[in-house]
């Protein structure tokens, strides 16, 4: 029987377009409706390339990188945690390879959440979620560092933006020291056409003469030879990127008080095998937001964050 008052149906508003996320043969790709993209190997949890919307790579990613898990990736944002550089003779990660464990190591996929832009037109952001704990460890690596833990690493990807987040957890009793980094290999027109803003009057290490201390002098530092450097920034002020009278990426920090500006120049990445091509120093710039000057300590039960955002402006 047909009812007088039947209900009209509720008006269906039409999906909107998601994210997508595919994970194959341990490598994660995301795309956001936008067309921005992302992809993580699980290996390191290294980021291996970011594109904004118009299809341009943000990071620089060397053709001979191992991509098998046979080392690090060289190239994109590879990890460093516990230690950063070579480890301190004293120290509990004296064992522990260059730039420690993280990024040599398998990590697993966590999962993902999104968020909505306020017009409700498309997915805004996509954030990806990956973890790492003692317990994934081979037994070789906990006898170098035998501490209970917990890593969450959240890549966050944005219209232009990608940021990076680590969270780790003292899962243990006893407490441990720990330095952090993200080594981020951006890519870049022309090294000497370069400037890096923000860093004027930071005090920093040159490591490319004798580790000694400096005053920044400059707000526009050009890279001229090899470069290697460990700032600290008065305040959390965003750094500039600049490009031929252009900037090209922001990058700001949380919690994590020093940058480290690399770049190895031509006789050094020679020598590098896994980098290529050889001419590839001139584009890029690694720009490394990290604690690193000091340790930082976590007692049992404890838990540390810190973050960086890059913004891509071209
Ligand atoms: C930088 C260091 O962070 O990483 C440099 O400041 C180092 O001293 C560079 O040469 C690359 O390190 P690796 O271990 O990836 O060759």
């Amino acid at each position: 029987m047909d009812r007088k008052n039947k209900p009209s149906p509720l008006p269906t508003s039409p999906s909107l377009p998601q994210p997508t996320i595919d994970l194959t043969d341990n490598v994660l790709t995301a795309h956001l409706p936008s067309g921005d993209s992302v992809t993580v190997h699980l290996y390191g949890a290294t980021v291996t390339s970011w594109k904004t919307a118009n299809g341009a790579e943000k990071l620089f990613l060397s053709t001979a990188a191992a991509l098998d898990g046979s080392k690090p990736i060289r190239g994109g944002i590879p990890l460093v945690f516990p230690v950063f550089g070579p480890p301190p003779k004293d120290h509990t990660t004296s064992k522990l390879p260059q730039h420690g464990f993280a990024r040599n190591n398998y990590w697993e996929f966590l999962g993902k959440s999104s968020t909505e832009s306020t017009d409700r037109k498309a997915d805004d952001s996509v954030k990806l979620d990956f973890g790492l704990s003692s317990g994934m460890l081979d037994e070789a690596t906990k006898a170098k560092w035998p501490f209970e833990f917990g890593l969450v690493y959240s890549v966050t990807l944005g219209k232009g933006k990608l940021e990076c987040g680590l969270h780790v957890q003292n899962k243990g009793s006893e407490a441990f020291e720990f330095q952090c980094l993200f080594h981020t290999y951006l890519a870049i027109k022309d090294i000497k056409k370069t400037t890096i803003s923000g860093l004027e009057s930071a005090q920093y290490i040159d490591k490319v003469r004798n580790a000694q201390t400096f005053t920044e002098e400059s707000n526009a530092i050009t890279c001229t030879g090899e470069t290697d450097r460990v700032y600290t920034p008065k305040d959390d002020s965003p750094l500039t990127v600049t490009e031929g009278g252009k900037s090209s990426f922001v990058v700001t920090r949380d919690a994590l008080p020093n940058v480290t500006v690399w770049n190895g120049w031509e006789d050094k990445i020679k020598g590098m095998g896994d980098f290529e091509p050889k001419d590839g120093w001139l584009r890029y710039l690694c720009i490394e937001p990290g604690s690193v000057n000091s340790w930082t300590k976590l007692e049992g039960g404890d838990a540390w964050e810190g973050s960086a955002t890059f913004e891509s402006k071209l």
